[in-house]
């Protein structure tokens, strides 16, 4: 068989695929509300059901400190996952999660170098509900102190998070322990998220916290 039709059949077979096909998934923000409990949060995907994705409400205080409610949605191949409320790994408050047999862990850390982030006691938080099956893990929380943190810094309307990921195995080696140590990251994200977005009527925040039970 001559080369040329051969090339010529490939590329007609090439620009016939969808270009979506082609191209990385995109990570996405998008605001979504609940109608049954009128929370409305932002949600922050990597795009990739391989990664974590994370859903915050805030109320609608102008400015820090307030609380903040954050979930956490991990595939099952994913050994701990964290958040970064400043968008960098060091000196903002981090939050790091993990399976622990049917629970999930929620630890507070925070850290000044790259190595292994220590125990923040400045952000504590509340579990309003976790949950484990054969595909994911997810855990949803309250956090007070993750708006404003020490260097007077604090949550701005355009926001940096970022975001980390483990597929280590063991990622935890002590999973019972809140202050376990950590084996590093194998994934890490950013994104600017407009706060806006994430807004409720802080009435509707307090109310959603104290349906879950958490306060
Ligand atoms: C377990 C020990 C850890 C080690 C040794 C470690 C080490 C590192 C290193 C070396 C980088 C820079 C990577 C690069 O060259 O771009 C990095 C980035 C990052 N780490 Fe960690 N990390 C650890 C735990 C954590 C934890 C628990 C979090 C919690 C959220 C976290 C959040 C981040 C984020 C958000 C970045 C990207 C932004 C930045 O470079 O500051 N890390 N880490």
């Amino acid at each position: 068989m001559h080369l040329l039709p051969l090339l010529a059949t490939l590329a007609t077979l090439t620009t016939a695929l969808p270009s979506t096909s082609l191209l990385p998934r995109q990570s996405t923000t998008t605001r979504i509300c609940n109608p049954t409990t009128s929370l409305c949060h932002i949600q922050l995907s990597p795009g990739s059901p391989d990664k974590p994705l994370f859903r915050i409400a805030l109320p609608d205080t102008p400015s820090p400190p307030y609380d903040i409610i954050l979930e956490i949605v991990s595939p099952t191949s994913l050994t701990w996952t964290g958040f970064a409320w400043g968008g960098k790994m060091l000196r903002n408050p981090l939050t790091v999660v993990w399976p622990n047999g049917d629970d999930v862990m929620v630890s507070s850390r925070w850290t000044t170098f790259y190595g292994l982030p220590r125990a923040y006691p400045s952000a504590t938080y509340k579990t309003l509900r976790s949950s484990r099956n054969g595909t994911h893990w997810s855990v949803e929380v309250a956090c007070s102190g993750c708006s404003q943190w020490a260097g007077q810094q604090q949550l701005n309307d355009t926001q940096q998070f970022g975001w980390v990921s483990s597929t280590r195995t063991p990622g935890v080696p002590s999973p019972a322990n809140v202050n376990s140590p950590l084996y590093v990251h194998t994934s890490t994200g950013q994104w600017p998220v407009q706060l806006l977005e994430a807004r409720n009527a802080a009435g509707v925040l307090q109310e959603y916290v104290k349906a879950a039970g958490g306060e």
